[in-house]
This record gives C-alpha cells, sequence and structure tokens, in this order.
C-alpha cells in the first residue's frame, strides 16, 4: 500500500469515529510525519458550538503530542453520508502552514475522486513569523 493509500486509509477510520451530532459532517485527517509515522484525528463538536474541534487541528496536536515536528503529506475525508470533497477551513489551512513545507501533499479524498494541492495552492500569501 502506498503512503498515499494509506494516509487515506487512516483518515476514513478516524472519520467513522467523528462526534458530529449538530452539523452530521464527519470529518477524518490523517497525518504522515517526518518520521514516517501517521497521526489522525476527527471533528468533536459540542453542544456550545465555538467549542468544536476540526478534524485537522486534531490530528495535527496528535502529532505533536507524539513527537512529529513536520507534516510530510495530510489526507482529509469529510462529508455527510458518502465522502465528498471537503477542503480544509481557512483557519485549518493556516494551522497546516505552521508544519507544511512547500512539497508538503495535501490529499482530499471524496468517494469519487482524490485530488492533491499544496500548501502554497490552498493558502497564498500566508501570514507567517519566525519563531
Ligand atoms: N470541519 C472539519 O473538521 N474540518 C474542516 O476543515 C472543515 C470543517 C468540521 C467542523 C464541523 O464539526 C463540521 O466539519 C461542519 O463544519
Amino acid at each position: 500500500m502506498s503512503n498515499r493509500d494509506a494516509l487515506i486509509e487512516h483518515a476514513i477510520v478516524a472519520r467513522n469515529h467523528a462526534y458530529a451530532p449538530y452539523s452530521r459532517f464527519f470529518v477524518g485527517a490523517a497525518i504522515l510525519d517526518e518520521h514516517g509515522h501517521i497521526h489522525t484525528g476527527c471533528n468533536v463538536e459540542n453542544a456550545s458550538f465555538p467549542l468544536g474541534a476540526c478534524a485537522e487541528a486534531n490530528a495535527i496536536g496528535a502529532m505533536i503530542a507524539a513527537g512529529g515536528e513536520r507534516i510530510s503529506g495530510i489526507a482529509i475525508v469529510g462529508g455527510r453520508d458518502e465522502p465528498e470533497r471537503c477542503l480544509p477551513c481557512g483557519g485549518c489551512r493556516q494551522r497546516i502552514a505552521e508544519f507544511a513545507d512547500e512539497d508538503t501533499q495535501i490529499v482530499i479524498a471524496a468517494a469519487d475522486r482524490i485530488e492533491y494541492f499544496t500548501i502554497a495552492e490552498l493558502l497564498p500569501d500566508s501570514f507567517s513569523l519566525e519563531p
């Protein structure tokens, strides 16, 4: 199985655990870090709506907690029923940009097609600070 296929499979498994009773929009994300390890996250909503967390944010948190520092690739799978084209929200584009490189592959997997983006395509002219 290629890295890309493994990432999509992990994102699908994470999506199956999503807690989204309010939007009924279920999202899973899987990150391949610089060590070759995979970290996953799903969206977790809350009755107090602004407290909900996106799948990508939770996957990034899992990566950092496990010692990963860079995103080599990230797969995102989301939708209400069958996976549909689910691009990361604006906030998650900025979160991904924090840990992505110019060749980081952002894989958007829908039921009928797979698309690939770079962070520069999704978030051109982005804000950054030197740490
Ligand atoms: N969602 C994500 O998990 N990632 C995104 O990039 C877009 C939106 C979640 C948040 C919320 O739980 C649901 O999808 C509907 O917005």
